[in-house]
């Protein structure tokens, strides 16, 4: 909750309301009209993760549990509610394994050259591969599982992927290499920060996820780079890193704190 922040801006929620793009979170004040809880209910799913509604007087809802079930809407009592208002959050938890793929896929996009990826998985390693060794570009993928690199291995490789097991992937030769975009999402998570910091000054984007996650103690390591964009709509977080390119991702939402 601690990204919930209106910084799209604060709005009544009235006829003439229309999500901004691209989304960032809002802050809605809602009467409970039928006609208004009807048209919130068809302007929620635009919204980002992190929106805050407010039902300013719920008297007149229906079962609010209805309304928001199925939309990520979750019931939130923060400090400062006045007298029957109530509130509730779009929470940015659910986007799971697969919550930089959006992220990563567009700095693929905006590169022409070679691909790192520290940590295979179903979502990043067959969607690289797809869009990067089908695409005849260099393509690493390193793991230190012989059961996940063998899964993808099987299925994955070709003339522009290899795959190699590592025990530690920040400790890999192949981070002395220049890459396009380097992704960070290996075990053990704490050598996270050191694969970052090998990567500084060979890669032109560095795609870390699990930012938000203090155990790994990159946080400092993230403000260290002149350009960055901490994509934080969908948890776990992503960011974006850069030393020599400003990170312009088709108006992908994301912030530089
Ligand atoms: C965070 S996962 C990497 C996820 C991957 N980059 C993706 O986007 O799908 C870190 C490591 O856990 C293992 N792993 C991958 N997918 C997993 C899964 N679904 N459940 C448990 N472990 C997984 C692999 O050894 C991987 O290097």
């Amino acid at each position: 909750m601690r990204d919930a922040q209106p910084i799209g801006g604060m709005y009544q929620l009235t006829s003439s309301f229309v999500a901004p793009y691209p989304v960032r979170p809002v802050l809605l004040y809602c009467a409970s009209t039928p006609e208004l809880v009807d048209m919130f209910k068809r302007v929620a799913p635009a919204l980002a993760y992190g929106s805050v509604i407010v039902f300013m007087t719920p008297d007149g809802l229906p079962t609010e549990n209805d309304i928001f079930t199925d939309i990520s809407f979750r019931y939130w009592n923060p400090p400062g509610l006045q007298g029957k208002e109530r509130c509730w959050i779009k929470a940015s938890s659910d986007g799971g394994c697969g919550s930089h793929l959006l992220y990563l896929l567009a700095a693929v996009k905006a590169t022409v050259g070679p691909v790192l990826e520290l940590g295979c998985g179903d979502s990043s390693t067959p969607a690289l591969h797809e869009e990067v060794a089908l695409a005849g570009r260099k393509l690493v993928s390193i793991d230190n599982n012989k059961t996940w690199l063998e899964k993808f291995e099987s299925v994955e490789r070709g003339l522009n992927h290899t795959f190699v097991f590592e025990s530690d992937p920040a400790e890999s030769v192949w981070l002395n290499e220049c890459w396009s975009v380097a992704f960070v999402d290996h075990a053990p998570g704490e050598s996270r920060r050191k694969a970052v910091e090998r990567l500084r000054d060979r890669a032109e984007f560095i795609v870390v996820h699990d930012t938000e996650d203090c155990g790994y103690a990159i946080k400092s390591t993230l403000a260290s780079f002149p350009h960055r964009r901490n994509c934080r709509f969908m948890r776990p977080w992503t960011s974006i890193l850069s030393m020599t390119r400003p990170i312009d991702l088709d108006g992908l939402p994301g912030d530089g704190q």
